[in-house]
């Protein structure tokens, strides 16, 4: 009986670590995120080339807590499998982000056009250190296009 219970529990998890519909379904509350981060990006952009110091500030502080979807704990567990014993790393180049988006909004509110095109280039050096370790194992893992 302990024998036989041992790959049922096994099994249970596993089929909870892995829920197919996650997979299936391509639209991970992740990948939204990253979509809302790249939008936010093009508003600051924009804000930076009008001078709206405002509008930089508002884009950089989205970009610190990106507005999207609670995710399931389908998703979550998905995801930590994923990172496996990376998720350290992971955890760490997002903080990085969150820091340099709020130096940026530090700098639009000096209304310093060269500091604040500095915090904004350092902010997308980030997004882009995460993208390098961690883009495509992402798809590759959750078969994205
Ligand atoms: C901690 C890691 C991490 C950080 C930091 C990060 N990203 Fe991403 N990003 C990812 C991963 C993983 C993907 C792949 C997700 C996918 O393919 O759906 C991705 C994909 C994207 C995409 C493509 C989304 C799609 O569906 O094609 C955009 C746009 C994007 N990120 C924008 C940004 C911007 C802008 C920043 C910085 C403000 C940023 N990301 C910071 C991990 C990160």
């Amino acid at each position: 009986m302990r024998i036989a219970s041992r790959p049922l529990l096994a099994c249970m998890m596993l089929s909870l670590a892995t829920p197919p519909s996650v997979r299936a379904a391509g639209d991970m509350v992740l990948s939204k995120v990253m979509e809302t981060q790249g939008r936010n990006m093009r508003l600051i952009a924009g804000g930076i080339a009008r001078e709206d110091y405002g509008e930089v500030v508002m884009g950089a502080m989205a970009v610190i807590d990106p507005s999207h979807p609670p995710a399931t704990l389908a998703e979550k567990f998905e995801l930590m499998r994923f990172l496996g014993g990376k998720i350290g790393r992971f955890r760490a180049l997002d903080r990085d982000t969150k820091e340099r988006a709020a130096a940026l909004v530090e700098a639009a509110r000096t209304r310093d056009g060269e500091a604040t095109i500095d915090a904004f280039q350092r902010l997308q050096t980030s997004c882009l250190a995460c993208h390098a370790e961690f883009r495509k194992p992402f798809r590759d893992h959750f078969n994205r296009e």
